[in-house]
């Protein structure tokens, strides 16, 4: 049976235009979590960080991201890329109902084609992008790892596609339905 998906992964790799395109192939709703934290706080993410610190941020986050799983109607969510840095929505995220899929990549190669948008506090300080992504590949990876269902390198596909971001949602929307189906085969025999 079909529940949320749910794309984690580091800036950059691609959570919301990979994400849009799957909610298209699955006929689902998308939601951009980073643009729902916006509209509940009517604030923008750069000001939610100065008016309540990263801490006061990612406590928005989580209450954001439980009102979105709450909701009965199954949804592709690009999540912000910290989303794995709060234990209660890393349980959230393990949920037999929902599908999590970790985007990954080097550090190297989301270095080189991330920039800072203004959603992105943490590339806006001095630290050179390179250093930031390792360091937060450093800290998120075992997270991801932790919560991911589905696990897809997206390396790959911008090395060989003209069209990675498309050729890359067609291949999630396979792996969703194939986990789908084996959760709802194990429902059925337990
Ligand atoms: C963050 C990633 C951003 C946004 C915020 C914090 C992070 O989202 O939630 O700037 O901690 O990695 P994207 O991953 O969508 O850029």
């Amino acid at each position: 049976m079909a529940g949320h998906v749910v794309l984690v992964g580091l800036m950059g790799s691609g959570k919301t235009t990979v994400g849009r395109r799957l909610a298209s192939r699955l006929d689902r709703v998308f939601v951009d979590a980073d643009d729902a934290l916006v509209e509940i706080t009517d604030r923008t993410i750069p000001e939610v960080f100065a008016e309540k610190g990263e801490s006061g941020f990612r406590t928005i986050e989580a209450e954001v991201l439980e009102e979105l799983l709450a909701r009965r109607e199954p949804r592709i969510i690009a999540a912000g890329g910290g989303v794995v840095l709060r234990e209660e929505n890393r349980a959230r995220l393990k949920a037999p109902e929902v599908t999590t899929v970790w985007l990954t990549a080097s550090p190297a190669f989301l270095a080189s084609r991330t920039s800072a948008k203004p959603h992105r506090p943490l590339l806006s300080g001095d630290e050179p992008p390179r250093e930031v992504f390792a360091r937060l590949d450093a800290e998120r990876s075992p997270l991801y790892r932790e919560v991911a269902d589905i696990t897809v390198d997206i390396e790959p596909f911008h090395l060989d596609d003209d069209k990675p971001k498309s050729v890359l949602a067609d291949r999630i929307a396979d792996l969703v339905l194939a986990h789908e189906g084996s959760r709802a085969a194990d429902g059925a025999v337990s």
